[in-house]
């Protein structure tokens, strides 16, 4: 579909020359253009020179306040100042051994400290690493192949990560996935305890159960309270696996991210991003016996056959171990948490009474330092503005394209920019100007989305 030619695209092109001169230049390179399908941006995404705080500059020199966060890895902003002197000076002693280092466990001590249902750990690249090797060593504790999780959340971009992830939820979000790797995950809807019980006493083969605690991709589909109350019950009452995918939510959502909050245990967790200091890294970590399966026991035949093996060239990473020691230590303040909490209940509120200024159907929701907007048609007597008033994960995560476009490209002509759907995420570089700013920005952005195309605001 070609996109249609507006005031607010012809605007954005005009902005941003080189940075069109550079996708042009990276197609040639990549297939699409880009290096993660979510940078994909029509006519072309912005592309970025340098960023400090929370601001940063594309190669046309326009700046932005930043709630992408480097997809939320940075809780403390671009290029701080304290995780960049870390890493200098692990740099100067060489940045990559592929081998043991001093850093490793200190590392891992943060992490078990902040987050207690994590007894023992391993290091992976990426949090889909973390999650591939977690699935791992959940079939290899509970011996049952099957995993059970739910419409929309998401946990990676690997084969097993593709079922039930996007709309629509019955097919994978994506060309190549094996017929064995579908039909050994089953994806529901989440929000029905019933369900899920229903669903694990009916198939004895599914050993594990995994989902964002957050609600599926950071809180874009909310889970009501006491969901994760009742899976934990549920999972540990018929001797099934529960994972918590943290990867955006630990660190993030407290210290010791969801779990911390609502004082939940998980049998696993997995984690990347702020858990490796915005650096390349993941971690998978929870209770020892489980975790126990990959560890050497020294008797060739079992390590051969009945041990989970694990690898990768750059896990532990001493520039991400650098990078990670300083961002944990802030972490366990919470110092970080009570500052952007705040900020982005600010952000939300504001953005809120912007919305019944201009009359729109629309709400923006989100939990601790998250914030994303719904628009979209309400029942007849829903104030907008206030609260959330659909559940259906199909909607929440099946606004149009073209709307989505429209509102982050409207906004980065206006110096903002989101991380995904209409949607991000701040950092402690984050001020109450830059959220006085950014409010200011939503309302003519999405004046000039609604002004320009009525239709999709219907
Ligand atoms: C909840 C969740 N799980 C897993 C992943 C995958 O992590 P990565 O991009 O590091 O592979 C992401 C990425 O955003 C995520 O948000």
């Amino acid at each position: 579909m070609s996109l249609q030619r507006s005031e607010e695209v012809e605007e954005y092109v005009h902005q941003h020359p080189r940075s069109q001169e550079a996708y042009e230049r990276a197609r040639r390179v990549m297939p699409s253009g880009v290096a993660h399908d979510i940078r994909l941006m029509r006519p072309f995404p912005i592309t970025l020179a340098r960023a400090s705080g929370a601001r940063k500059w594309d190669v046309d020199g326009n700046e932005y306040i930043d709630y992408h966060m480097g997809s939320a890895a940075l809780l403390l902003g671009h290029a701080h100042p304290e995780v960049m002197a870390a890493v200098r000076e692990q740099l100067e002693r060489g940045w990559h051994y592929a081998q043991p280092h001093q850093l490793e466990a200190e590392w891992g001590e943060w992490i078990q400290r902040l987050i207690p249902s994590v007894e023992r750990l391993q290091f992976t690249n990426s949090g889909t690493e973390a999650n591939m090797l977690a699935l791992r060593l959940a079939r290899t504790y509970t011996g049952k192949p099957r995993v059970l999780r739910f419409h929309g959340h998401f946990h990676g971009w690997d084969d097993y990560g593709m079922v039930g992830t996007n709309v629509p939820f019955e097919r994978p979000a994506s060309a190549g996935i094996p017929s064995g790797v579908v039909d050994s995950v089953v994806a529901i809807p989440a929000n029905d305890p019933d369900l899920v019980a229903q669903t694990l006493d009916a198939d004895p083969d599914i050993g594990t159960v995994i989902l964002e605690p957050s609600g599926a991709s950071w809180s874009t589909i909310p889970l009501r309270p006491g969901f994760l109350q009742a899976l934990r019950e549920i999972t540990a009452s018929r001797g099934r696996l529960l994972i918590f995918d943290e990867v955006i939510t630990g660190f993030r959502w407290s210290p010791g991210g969801v779990q911390g909050r609502l004082g939940l245990r998980p049998d696993l967790t997995t984690m990347a991003k702020i858990a490796s200091g915005g650096m390349p890294g993941g971690v998978v970590g929870g209770r020892a016996d489980v975790m126990e399966v990959m560890a050497f026991s020294g008797q060739a035949h079992r390590d051969r056959y009945q041990r989970a093996y694990h690898a990768g060239t750059f896990n532990a990473n001493p520039l991400a171990a650098a990078a990670a020691i300083v961002t944990l230590g802030h972490v366990a303040t919470g110092e970080p948490h009570r500052h952007i909490d705040a900020l982005a209940a600010q952000l939300r509120a504001g953005v809120n009474e912007a919305i019944k200024r201009l009359g729109i159907s629309a709400v923006a929701y989100g939990e601790a330092s998250s914030f994303h907007l719904y628009i979209g048609p309400r029942p007849a007597g829903t104030p907008i503005g206030e609260t959330l008033w659909v559940e259906d994960a199909a909607r929440l995560k099946g606004i149009p394209g073209e709307l989505v476009a429209g509102v982050r490209r409207a906004l980065q002509n206006r110096g903002v920019d989101l991380m995904s759907g209409i949607g991000g995420v701040l950092s402690t570089a984050h001020t109450a100007a830059d959220v006085e700013q950014t409010i200011v920005a939503f309302e003519a952005a999405l004046r000039a989305v609604r002004d320009e195309r009525p239709d999709l605001f219907q």
